[in-house]
């Protein structure tokens, strides 16, 4: 079972590289888009070979023109999403579903952190924009290994100015997180989407700062982990099957493929939608999500499988309460 999504249709306007890596992409759709807050995301339909699957991707203002408008980054890890989008030409037909939310950003705090690695600077990069615009304090810290990856800097500074501070990793310069959130007022709220590292780094900081956990919040692009991806194997004894998860395959997808009930959403760790109960785990399970705590994946009762995986063997669920 999936959730309904409304698909509808849309017209690629315009494809361009902003660095060998990633793209801009300019989505029209059929009927005119209504302005979107920041933190949303787009569904959009994409070919992975012969396979329709979906992808979403963070918009990056507000589409106050009637413009949908996405950074899309070609992924080493990818399983073939990104690549789809970068081959696309201005003009082809899209079907897109959405936007929704799960990344809103609360105005009226006394003082606001965002903090951005690499292509998770693309929800950031809206709500920049709309706390500029809102004339609230905030400042935008933007990491990427390179100076090249940081890839909307220039547009952003020449929108925002000096609100944007910038670090490429290849020149050694480094966010220092405990700095940033000891100059924030109290009651600031701080936004923070990039690499699993990165939040990890965020939630410590934040939390040895004394912040309340809920004012912090997180997106994730649900490519990495602690661990590298690979193959592993899931068996669902309630069900009787014994699944393998390709390294190029999430859990879901597997399971998808096997014919299990599930239901999802986000698809990115965020909404907790596709959680099952764990039964017992072969090896380690490798949580990428940002729906849990760290005390509840230390407990490994649950993983969200559109995200998470296991390394070292496999892991033996229930899905029964997803299938009701
Ligand atoms: S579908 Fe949202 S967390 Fe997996």
């Amino acid at each position: 079972m999936t959730q309904p999504t409304e698909w509808r249709p849309a017209r690629l306007r315009s494809s361009r590289a902003l660095t060998p890596d990633i793209r801009l992409l300019e989505i029209e759709p059929s009927v005119r888009a209504a302005p979107v807050p920041p933190g949303s995301h787009l569904g959009v339909a994409v070919m992975i070979g012969e396979r329709p699957d979906t992808r979403s991707y963070s918009l990056l203002d507000s589409a106050a023109d009637g413009l949908y408008r996405i950074a899309v980054k070609r992924l080493r890890d990818s399983r073939g999403g990104s690549a789809y989008m970068h081959g696309l030409a201005p003009g082809a037909r899209l079907s897109i579903a959405g936007p929704r939310n799960h990344f809103g950003l609360a105005l009226g705090r006394p003082g606001y952190l965002l903090v951005a690695g690499g292509i998770g600077i693309t929800p950031l990069h809206a709500m920049a924009l709309a706390l500029h615009q809102a004339g609230a304090p905030f400042r935008l810290l933007y990491a990427a290994r390179t100076r090249q990856d940081l890839a909307l800097a220039d547009t952003l500074r020449a929108r925002i100015g000096d609100r944007l501070l910038t670090f490429a990793d290849a020149d050694g310069a480094r966010i220092d997180l405990p700095a940033a959130i000891a100059a924030l007022a109290p009651g600031a709220e701080a936004y923070v989407c990039g690499p699993y590292g990165m939040m990890e780094a965020a939630r410590r900081a934040w939390g040895e700062a004394g912040r309340p956990a809920q004012a912090l919040r997180f997106e994730t692009f649900g490519t990495g982990g602690r661990h590298a991806t690979e193959p592993f194997t899931v068996r669902i004894p309630r069900l009787g099957k014994e699944i393998a998860v390709s390294r190029t395959q999430t859990l879901l997808e597997a399971l998808e493929a096997a014919g299990v009930g599930m239901i999802h959403d986000c698809r990115r760790g965020e909404c907790g939608l596709c959680t099952v109960k764990i039964l017992a785990v072969d090896g380690t399970v490798d949580h990428r999500d940002v729906f849990f705590s760290e005390a509840q994946k230390a407990t490994n009762a649950q993983l969200c499988t559109c995200v998470s995986r296991v390394v070292g063997g496999g892991i033996t669920i229930d899905t029964a309460d997803r299938t009701g």
